[in-house]
């Protein structure tokens, strides 16, 4: 791997299913029972509060519950070790490539454990019940906080940081997406296009598959500490 020096890698709910965090669109997703339009959307909030802040308080009381799995671990085994720039843009809002040690990460679709404070705009974290309508940690206003997720309809953060590592990257590696959201969805193609080599790992082929220069199926905690290995076997 010695003609590569850039890394972008994106993963989605796949990463965390071996740690028991319930995928999106899988047999067993989060949208089982609730349709996206009632929880995930900045008009569903306005509409019914207290049934999003509870989908979302029960998701965070969860990742008191699970473990960074092989996976994560692997990933953040690379950060540490890859010389050249790395960037892991997650959407997941689990904490679990920050557990296992991630640091130059990105959660582009939020964070279970931030609040955002409407009163006062500020960010803070937060791994508590916001059902409870407590007081922002910030400003002291009550009833005022959000998950800070990024809901159907809103801007993912990053995109200016995420589409310079794109441009600037070797390799794009996408493990665990369905590939069915955009922006995340067409990251591969904006890679192809500045020359980057492509390569996914998912347990079957995302809706994007066939733009993959290379797709290996299967499992993440079997196939991401696999790849790691050799991509660092070089370095
Ligand atoms: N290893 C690898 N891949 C897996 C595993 C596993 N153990 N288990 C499931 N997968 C794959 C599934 O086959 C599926 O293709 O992970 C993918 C998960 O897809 P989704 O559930 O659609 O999740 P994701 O792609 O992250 O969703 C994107 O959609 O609803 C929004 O904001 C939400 O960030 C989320 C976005």
């Amino acid at each position: 791997m010695k003609d590569i020096q850039n890394i972008v890698i994106l993963t989605g709910a796949g990463v965390s299913a071996e740690s028991g965090v319930a995928t999106f669109r899988g047999p067993d997703g989060l949208w089982e029972g609730h349709r996206v339009e009632d929880v995930a959307t900045p008009e569903a909030f306005v509409r019914d509060p207290d049934l999003v802040q509870k989908f979302y308080d029960e998701r965070r009381a969860k990742l008191k519950t699970v473990q960074p799995n092989a996976a994560h671990q692997a990933l953040a085994k690379l950060d540490e070790k890859w010389l050249g720039d790395l960037l892991l843009v997650t959407q997941n809002v689990d904490d679990l490539h920050d557990r296992a040690g991630s640091q130059r990460l990105l959660h582009m679709h939020g964070e279970l454990n931030s609040a955002w404070c409407l009163a006062c705009d500020v960010r803070s974290p937060f791994d508590e019940v916001m059902a409870a309508a407590p007081a922002c940690p910030h400003c002291h206003q009550p009833s005022c906080l959000r998950p800070d997720i990024v809901w159907f309809g809103e801007m993912p953060y990053g995109m200016e940081r995420i589409e310079h590592a794109l441009a600037q990257c070797d390799l794009f590696v996408s493990i665990g997406t369905s590939g069915a959201v955009y922006p995340a969805a067409g990251f591969v193609q904006t890679a192809r296009h500045y020359g980057a080599r492509t390569l996914e790992m998912n347990l079957d082929p995302s809706e994007g598959s066939f733009h993959f220069h290379e797709s290996r199926m299967g499992k993440a905690g079997a196939l991401v500490p696999d790849w790691v290995e050799e991509i660092l076997r070089d370095v």
